[in-house]
């Protein structure tokens, strides 16, 4: 055979130069022996691979977290992680979400078992249509593209909007994932700082003359830091996007887990209740999921946007992944329909609104007077702020030692700022053990 070709279906297809240096299903393909440049020089027979050469620019962008593999450690059953941003395993409906698959696998048969729609199950499209259709909002199915969590819709609308010499707005510090799914399409974070209710408006009337593409924000129950945008700042906020033409991606996985206070719009809502967008998805993009109120293994988000904007992120979901799972869908409908999620949401609501409490009160008897936090609303992080000379990267081997965990602030940070913070999950430990891990902490500081 031509090494410049393969054979398929009986049929003899010619492949590009380029790809001919490419091992094919075993078959080692011999380069032609002329015309190759760098960088597939490389691939000569008998020499390594240098994979540095070829990767492409947004790759070369990608950042691995300095502390990935030292919180592995924290899998093991003897560390109090506070690391990670996970719910509590304890609580997974488990006869519930079997009792969902049984019903819709009898019902549905093969249907959920098959390839779907890339824009999502219609009938959960709707749902999340009508749910978010009040205060204002008016919109359909075709306003909602469901996807692969809500980190699929952050990397969808980096994808979709940015461009290597684009700019971003970001709180600082912001949800560390954002920072990884955007970095290679961006050309520049533009950092916001935060106080204890969140983005400062202040500074972005400046920020906003650089003419950034998206504004990233996640208004309620912020990952790290635990604040909520105040009403005020909301309304601010929507008024400067109108004034300036900048898009806005509202990001909410935490927003139904509030333990004290009352519930505060949404931007989209807040936009849409002005008349101007009669209701409907203008300079606001909206991500939810079902993560952090049912379960994270789902993997069902959504995005809400207007209807152009959710054909675009269709299609570069197409690429990304055809669709999200069918039955996993078709599970969170039927729990959806069933009424479990009422159901369920007060629970969750009580077990970390305990756990919150728990952790300020340990926090209190072992920080008090040497360290600050917030008090956070809901969610499942606060962040601990130590004297300026601390830093937490380098304690954190000390808290391993001790068998408990935390992410030092410095990861949520653009800039490396934040090396004397620490952020802390109060919704994965048992309630017995956080006053225990706490101590811990403390021991080591
Ligand atoms: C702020 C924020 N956005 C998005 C996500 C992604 O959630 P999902 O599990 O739906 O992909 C997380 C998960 O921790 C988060 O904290």
């Amino acid at each position: 055979m031509n090494t410049a070709q393969i054979q398929k279906n009986g049929k003899t297809n010619a492949i590009p130069e380029r790809l001919a240096v490419l091992p094919a299903r075993g078959n080692t393909l011999v380069p032609p022996s002329k015309g190759l440049d760098s960088p597939t020089q490389f691939v000569r027979k008998g020499k390594r691979m240098n994979w540095d050469e070829l990767y492409a620019k947004r790759t070369r962008r990608m950042k691995r977290s300095a502390i990935r593999e030292l919180l592995k450690v924290t899998r093991r059953p003897e560390v109090i992680s506070f690391a990670g941003g996970l719910p509590a395993a304890e609580l997974f409906p488990i006869p519930q979400v079997k009792a969902a698959v049984d019903a819709v696998l009898q019902r549905l048969g093969g249907k959920c078992l098959q390839y779907g729609e890339t824009e999502g199950v219609p009938e959960l499209r709707e749902w999340v249509a009508h749910h978010f259709s009040r205060n204002g909002v008016q919109i359909t199915a075709e306003n909602v593209l469901i996807t692969t969590g809500a980190q699929q819709a952050l990397d969808l609308v980096g994808r979709v909007f940015l461009d290597e010499n684009d700019r971003a707005v970001v709180e600082n510090p912001t949800y560390l994932a954002l920072l990884s799914a955007w970095r290679p399409y961006v050309g520049e974070f533009l950092a916001v700082p935060s106080d204890e209710h969140g983005m400062q408006m202040d500074a972005m009337p400046t920020l906003l003359e650089k003419r950034p593409k998206l504004i990233y924000i996640t208004p309620n129950f912020q990952n790290p830091q635990g604040t909520t945008l105040t009403r005020e700042r909301r309304e601010k906020l929507v008024a400067l996007l109108q004034e300036h033409g900048v898009a806005l991606l509202e990001d909410n996985p935490y927003g139904e887990l509030r333990y004290d206070g009352d519930a505060l719009p949404h931007l989209l809502e807040i936009e849409a209740a002005e008349g101007k967008s009669r209701g409907l998805p203008n300079h606001v993009m909206y991500s939810g999921t079902f993560s952090k109120v049912l379960m994270p293994g789902l993997r069902v988000g959504w995005v809400i946007a207007a209807p152009e904007v959710i054909d675009k992120l269709g299609m570069a979901k197409q690429a990304a992944d055809l669709h999200t799972s069918t039955i996993c869908q078709y599970a969170a409908l039927e729990l959806l329909r069933r009424g479990f999620l009422d159901e369920f949401v007060p629970v969750l609501c009580k077990s970390y609104g305990q756990r919150r409490n728990l952790m300020l009160s340990a926090l209190e008897k072992h920080f008090g007077g040497k360290a600050k936090w917030n008090r956070p609303e809901g969610g499942m992080f606060l962040l601990v702020s130590l004297p300026a000379n601390y830093d937490t990267m380098k304690i954190l081997p000390r808290a391993l030692e001790q068998n408990v965990s935390y992410v030092p602030g410095e990861e949520f940070h653009i800039n490396g700022e934040g090396k004397n913070t620490m952020r802390l999950n109060f919704s994965n430990a048992r309630p017995e053990q956080i006053e225990e891990g706490i101590r811990r902490l403390a021991s080591v500081m």
